[in-house]
């Protein structure tokens, strides 16, 4: 794994999408795993006015999200996909038909699983993805204990995922309790990663990535036996509590 450190989260919001623009730029048909989350909002801000002043177009660009809650439609504004319509693709020059993310509120959600899983097989996979961390290690929505050889699946949230995630809701009580997430498989198919951890409540988690075992109680630890994997993060979440 390859780590580098920045200064904080402006910094690691630059350096990512820098780090993105540049694999568009040279490769425009590029396929992006994308992440939500707080973590990535910078990078995509960035990506929006990099595409707004020196023209880097996604016209080509496929994109596959990681995961969706359960029982939300895309129109609902705490859905994933209005997330990343709202952060990024309404602001470049990306065909909303090229981004795929999973259905949440269809009725046979094992289909949709099954079918999201061939989908970026049927594409050839995610060249570049980008990933954000749980404080508890998930990657995606692959809580602890998720199986290392999961693909696309139904996940129930674990409350402290609840509870992180409450502050996009208004109450605790709207969270979905469901998601639908890639798998670690899925996620390890992908032939690069790039992760982003910033602050200080992904210290330990941290700490856990660089030091731990591979363990699946610990889901991000899989990425030590990715060949090639760049940690962007930043002083807060390094630092040693
Ligand atoms: C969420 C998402 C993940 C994300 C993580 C961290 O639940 N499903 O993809 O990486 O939790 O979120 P944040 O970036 O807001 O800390």
């Amino acid at each position: 794994m390859n780590l580098i450190e920045v200064r904080d989260y402006t910094e690691m919001s630059q350096k990512a999408a820098e780090y993105i623009i540049e694999k568009v730029r040279r490769i425009p048909n590029i396929k992006l795993g994308l992440a939500t989350g707080g973590t990535p909002i910078g990078t995509y801000q960035n990506l929006i006015e990099d595409h707004q002043k020196n023209k880097t177009s996604y016209q080509n660009v496929l994109t596959f999200n990681l995961d969706e809650y359960v029982g939300l439609s895309g129109d609902n504004q705490n859905s994933y996909r209005y997330f990343m319509n709202d952060k990024l693709f309404n602001h470049i020059d990306i065909d909303k038909n090229n981004t795929f993310i999973p259905c949440g509120n269809v009725e046979d959600i094992e289909a949709e699983c099954q079918r999201y899983e061939e989908l970026i097989h049927h594409h050839g996979g995610v060249d570049l993805q980008v990933l954000g961390i749980g404080s508890n290690g998930h990657i995606g929505f692959n809580e602890p204990g998720t199986s290392f050889t999961s693909k696309t699946h139904v996940v129930n949230l674990t409350a402290s995922t609840i509870e992180a995630n409450a502050r996009f809701f208004n109450s605790k009580e709207e969270v979905p309790t469901k998601a639908i997430t890639m798998g670690i498989s899925s996620i390890m198919k992908s032939k690069e990663i790039l992760l982003l951890i910033s602050g200080e409540k992904k210290r330990e988690a941290m700490q856990k990535l660089l030091h731990a075992e591979v363990t699946e109680s610990f889901p991000a630890s899989i990425l030590r036996n990715h060949p090639s994997v760049t940690i962007i993060a930043d002083q807060a979440a390094l630092a040693k509590s």
